[in-house]
């Protein structure tokens, strides 16, 4: 059965401030969330431990980033070994952020993907089209290419600890969503991509993000292959994450 998953990437937002609010919140309002979703809460590292005390059946912290590499003289790096030594279950890989900003390639993705595997951390990977490859009818294929270049190390049980995140670029802090038939038929088509990979694909957990809010999320929650979401600005607003999170149908197809 595949996990339901509602992520909220803080990106480099927050203070200690919005820490206490949130994880105040979070904590009073988690025992009403009775749709199976597990609701992860990704920090900037700095916040990890902050936000720690809320880890649990239905919550868990990720962190946005890894190195490459597994330890050593990496000034301002942060190991995968480091996330999991703090608490961790899960990790962004490959946000587009990531890739438009610091240069970060399938390659690069697939090496993050492989320190992550080897801590029995679960990585997010993140994929997604620009709006111009969107025009040019070129989604599916840019897509299936980062999955499959991204995934390129993962085999066997390793399959069990990936999931991944299907974030159209030009929606990201835009307002703009996909519609719900779009996100469902480039989930559907990850999922075939997986299969063709060797992966038990119906056991992989597939989210949506990019300007994913409390009032759309159930309508694009509603796809079969839709099993949750990933969520930037509204997962800094305590009350909205939660919306969110409870906008998952509890009978989901998964
Ligand atoms: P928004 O929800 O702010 O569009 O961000 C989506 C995102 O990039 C989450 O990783």
């Amino acid at each position: 059965m595949r996990r339901k998953i509602v992520a909220g990437n803080w990106k480099m937002n927050g203070s200690q401030g919005l820490v206490e609010d949130l994880v105040g919140y979070v904590r009073s309002q988690v025992s009403s969330l009775d749709n199976g979703v597990e609701a992860v809460i990704i920090p900037p590292a700095l916040y990890v431990r902050d936000v720690q005390s809320l880890a649990g059946e239905q919550v868990a912290v990720g962190v946005q980033n890894v190195a490459r590499w597994e330890a050593g003289a990496y000034t301002g790096e942060v190991s995968a070994a480091m996330a999991r030594d703090c608490g961790c279950r899960y990790s962004l890989v490959g946000h587009s952020e990531r890739r438009q900003l610091f240069g970060e390639t399938d390659a690069v993705v697939a090496e993050k993907v492989v320190q992550l595997l080897s801590q029995d951390l679960i990585a997010i990977v993140c994929v997604g089209e620009t709006l111009a490859e969107r025009e040019a009818g070129q989604a599916q294929e840019v897509v299936a290419a980062q999955v499959k270049k991204g995934l390129a190390g993962v085999s066997g049980s390793a399959w069990r600890n990936i999931v991944v995140a299907y974030e159209p670029v030009w929606a990201i802090g835009t307002g703009k969503t996909a519609t719900a038939d779009d996100a469902q038929t480039m989930h559907r088509s990850i999922r075939d991509v997986l299969e063709a990979l060797g992966a038990p694909a119906d056991e992989i957990s597939l989210l949506y993000g990019g300007s994913v809010k409390a009032d759309n999320a159930a309508a694009l929650f509603a796809g079969p292959d839709v099993d949750g979401g990933l969520i930037g600005g509204a997962s800094l607003v305590a009350k909205d994450f939660m919306s969110i999170c409870q906008a998952m149908p509890a009978d989901a197809e998964s």
